[in-house]
């Protein structure tokens, strides 16, 4: 029998975020230059690379939070189809970018919550942004996020202080904040490295779960392998302030490409699960000394002497990913 025709694709949903070329610098350090990603509604996209690859940069030139000093230099950032990228923060304020639209999770909870108002007043502000006015109605959804985020006694916990709550508690009060406004995107930047590694899990089955139950993008930066394969569904790599492939967290694990994702992938102990990543051979560039051609030959077991002179672009390759290696199309097959 002939096998049935494939189905046509579904017209594919556009992304809600799409970051395109995308490079800050603080003075005159470029210290991210072309990182380009996407994500989908109900789409988990890990960020993964080594120290100083430029997650963190990344995310916070997205939400608009960048240090003192840094600015975006280049490349676009679109939140469901509109530039946001280059928006004075008043401007960001006025449509809600973070908060609202945009929720995050920092690494520690003492940068989000702020020490002098009780979880509740935080939940507040987060849940009056939904257009929830009435006082007592305020303090009903606020338990019920606190339930929702597994915290014991929510009535009580709603009039506590961040301090009174432990490091695990504060982790998921600062959820509970981010999810209440109902953002499209949820931002989590390593959020659980400041925990015990008995509740480190906890947390991110709770965000993963809140992920899928409320179909949100999420973007999860991480260093850990481990959390890769249990919560995302595709994957960026960065290195050296740039993305150098992205697929399918199946793709990346089973079939990686890059000679960095390679790398990183053999440099784990094999398999054990919440493993970081150990040191490669040698160490990321510094910002402002980046490498000339690829940034990653000096590292590179593959390179050639092209890989000094000429700058590999993101392209797709001819197998339908999408790296940044002037041997894309040799590496293709060989494994
Ligand atoms: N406020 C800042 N001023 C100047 N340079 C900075 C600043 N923040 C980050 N950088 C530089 O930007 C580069 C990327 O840093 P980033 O914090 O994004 O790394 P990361 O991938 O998040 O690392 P980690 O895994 O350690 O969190 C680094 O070279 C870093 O030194
Ligand atoms: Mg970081």
């Amino acid at each position: 029998m002939k096998a049935a025709p494939a189905p046509a694709a579904a017209p594919a949903e556009p992304p809600v975020l799409a970051v395109d070329g995308l490079a800050v610098r603080y003075g005159r350090t470029e210290v991210i230059s072309d990182v380009t990603l996407s994500v989908r509604r109900g789409e988990a996209l890990a960020l993964i690379g080594e120290s100083g690859s430029g997650k963190s940069v990344t995310v916070l030139a997205v939400t608009g939070l960048l240090a003192r000093g840094g600015a975006i230099s280049g490349g676009t950032v679109t939140l469901d189809g509109e530039e946001i990228g280059r928006l004075s923060e008043r401007e960001r304020r006025r449509r809600g970018l973070l908060g609202r639209r945009v929720g995050m999770i920092f690494q520690n909870p003492s940068r989000a919550l702020d020490p002098v108002c009780t979880v509740g007043q935080q939940l507040n502000e987060a849940l009056r942004l939904t257009g929830l006015a009435d006082r007592a109605a305020l303090r009903a959804r606020g338990a019920e996020w606190l339930r929702h985020v597994g915290l014991p006694d929510p009535g009580e916990a709603l009039d506590r202080y961040p301090h009174q709550l432990s490091g695990g508690q504060r982790q998921r009060a600062m959820i509970a904040i981010a999810l209440a406004s109902e953002p499209e995107l949820l931002i989590a930047d390593e959020p659980t490295t400041a925990l015990d590694v008995t509740i480190q899990a906890q947390v991110l089955n709770l965000i993963r779960g809140m992920q899928r139950e409320l179909n949100l993008a999420l973007i999860l930066v991480t260093h850990d392998f481990g959390v890769v394969a249990a919560m995302a569904d595709r994957v960026a790599v960065m290195y050296g302030g740039q993305v150098v492939e992205t697929a399918s967290v199946g793709e990346i694990i089973r079939t990686p490409r890059h000679p960095y994702t390679r790398a990183l992938l053999r440099s784990l102990p094999t398999g054990a699960p919440g493993a970081r990543i150990a040191a490669l051979a040698g160490s990321v560039p510094q910002a402002g000394a980046m490498p000339s051609g690829c940034h990653f030959h000096p590292r590179c077991p593959l390179a050639q002497p092209r890989c000094a002179a000429v700058a590999p672009t993101f392209t797709m390759a001819s197998h339908g990913r999408l790296m940044r290696c002037l041997r894309a199309e040799e590496l293709a097959d060989d494994r």
